[in-house]
């Protein structure tokens, strides 16, 4: 197969869609998170791996805020493309939207960032093509990425300094809503 030191975020831009049948639903009657998680991460994996014609896996998720429940009957479309490459690494924007299909309405329900890594047949990261970007939407999603990657980074070290500067100090529970019995 050919490779590519370039690709246009064209090239592995992707689209799948599902009814949501009765089986998909909740206690409460809506559409499980977890299933709506579970196409996420499946047409992240299509999109990730057209852009690298390599195996892909899931590195990482960011958060997912779940805007408005999806019902029964609806029809569930997650649109997907590359937004940023590093190496191996590829940031793959996922925007979930879901249709009544007997109104016509259209709601937005999330949007996520997953982090997908080519690898090899040894497990090893491999490089990815670089992303060829055609417009302005293109260029701010890809900085957005690389912003959004440094920060990661930056907020895991807050949070390592933070949780460790705590100690054994509990007064800064004194005002929460638990009762520390031991
Ligand atoms: C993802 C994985 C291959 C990375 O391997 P690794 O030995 O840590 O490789 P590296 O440290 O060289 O990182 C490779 C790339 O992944 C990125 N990466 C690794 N962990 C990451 C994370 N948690 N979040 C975002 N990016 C991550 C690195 O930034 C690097 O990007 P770059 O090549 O574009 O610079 C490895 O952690 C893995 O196999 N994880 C399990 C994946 C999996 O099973 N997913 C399904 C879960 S059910």
């Amino acid at each position: 197969m050919q490779s590519y030191d370039f690709l246009p975020v064209r090239h592995s831009e992707t689209v799948l869609a599902e009814l949501m049948i009765p089986s998909y639903a909740n206690f409460g009657g809506k559409i499980h998170g977890g299933l709506i998680l579970s196409l996420m991460d499946k047409v992240a994996y299509v999109c990730a791996t057209k852009h690298a014609s390599a195996y892909c896996v899931t590195a990482s998720i960011d958060t997912v805020d779940f805007r408005q429940p999806v019902e029964v009957g609806e029809l569930v479309t997650l649109m997907a493309s590359v937004n940023y490459v590093g190496a191996s690494s590829m940031v793959v924007g996922i925007r979930v939207v879901s249709e009544n299909v007997k109104l016509h309405t259209i709601k937005h329900t999330n949007t996520s960032y997953f982090t997908m890594v080519a690898i090899d047949d040894d497990h090893k990261p491999l490089k990815v093509p670089g992303l060829i970007l055609e417009n302005e939407e293109q260029v701010r999603r890809f900085a957005e990425g690389k912003r959004r990657k440094e920060l990661k980074i930056q907020h895991k070290e807050v949070v390592k300094e933070v949780l460790h500067s705590t100690g054994s100090d509990k007064s800064f529970l004194e005002l929460e809503r638990c009762k520390i019995s031991f």
